[in-house]
């Protein structure tokens, strides 16, 4: 099926997931989109949520989308069981990786690093008390962190500072896992490598959110059938110089252009 695939999040976090489902299915073509206009989603109500997550969705389905994934774990978490049963496409979600992270863990406590959105989220919930037995999880909501990705800023005093708040209960509480539930927060590890003790292990989800895309398109027959240059267009309605800037490291045929909607 030649349709492309279609991507959203708040903003650039997102594109984190695009790079995964990329390396993994190289000759599909893409429509990316970037709501950084109304970023960040983390402290909005549910039906704020739900609503920018059906306007995206019409946006890529416009588009001719052939599968939509939500590459936002608060969309995710707040809208995709609507999204399901609102519209006929396959759809893939992002939560954070507590079940891998509760199966490892050797001191039986992990940390939780995500928006408001997602932590309050009635799906976390029932994730975490599914997959978290025995196991002690330290929630933080990383309040402030999505905008200034947004801005570009990771490698600054501010972000460090911000992030030194959110771990030190974190490893208080001997965490040997950090669980990265926001899809912006992967541009984070470098600096959270450096702020971490080497044993406590970053995990996110991007991987198994392109092992998913795969294994759905299969499913369903909507799957490229022969390799071939793909092209992929990126969206955004505010600033695209800091989504250009988080491509910067994308060797594949893309454009990137603003749009108001
Ligand atoms: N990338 C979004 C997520 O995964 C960020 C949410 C936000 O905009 O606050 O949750």
């Amino acid at each position: 099926m030649n349709d492309p695939i279609g991507i959203f999040d708040s903003g650039i976090g997102g594109t984190s997931i695009w790079k995964e489902i990329h390396k993994l299915l190289p000759y599909e073509d893409t429509v990316y989109l970037a709501d950084s206009k109304n970023a960040p989603y983390g402290g909005r109500p549910h039906a704020e949520i739900l609503e920018l997550s059906i306007k995206n969705t019409e946006f890529l389905l416009n588009r001719g989308c052939k599968l939509i994934v939500v590459a936002c774990n608060t969309a995710t978490t707040n809208a995709i069981d609507q999204l399901r049963k609102q519209y006929k496409v396959p759809f893939i979600g992002i939560e954070p990786a507590i079940k891998p992270a509760a199966l490892q863990s050797r001191s039986k406590t992990v940390g939780v690093l995500a928006t408001k959105g997602t932590l309050t989220s009635q799906l976390f919930h029932s994730t975490a008390k599914n997959h978290a037995n025995g196991i002690t999880v330290i929630e933080r909501e990383g309040a402030g962190l999505v905008s200034l990705i947004e801005k570009g800023k990771i490698n600054t005093e501010e972000t460090k500072e911000l992030l030194g708040k959110f771990l030190a209960p974190m490893l208080e509480k001997d965490i040997d896992y950090l669980v990265l539930g926001c899809t912006h927060y992967p541009y984070l590890i470098p600096v959270l490598k450096r702020m971490l003790p080497p044993h406590v292990k970053i995990l996110d989800s991007g991987e198994a959110v392109a092992r998913q895309t795969l294994h759905v398109l299969k499913q369903n027959n909507l799957m490229h059938s022969h390799p071939r240059a793909s092209s992929h267009l990126f969206y955004s309605n505010s600033d695209t110089a800091i989504l250009k800037d988080f491509l910067s490291d994308v060797t594949a045929n893309y454009t990137v252009e603003q749009h108001n909607f």
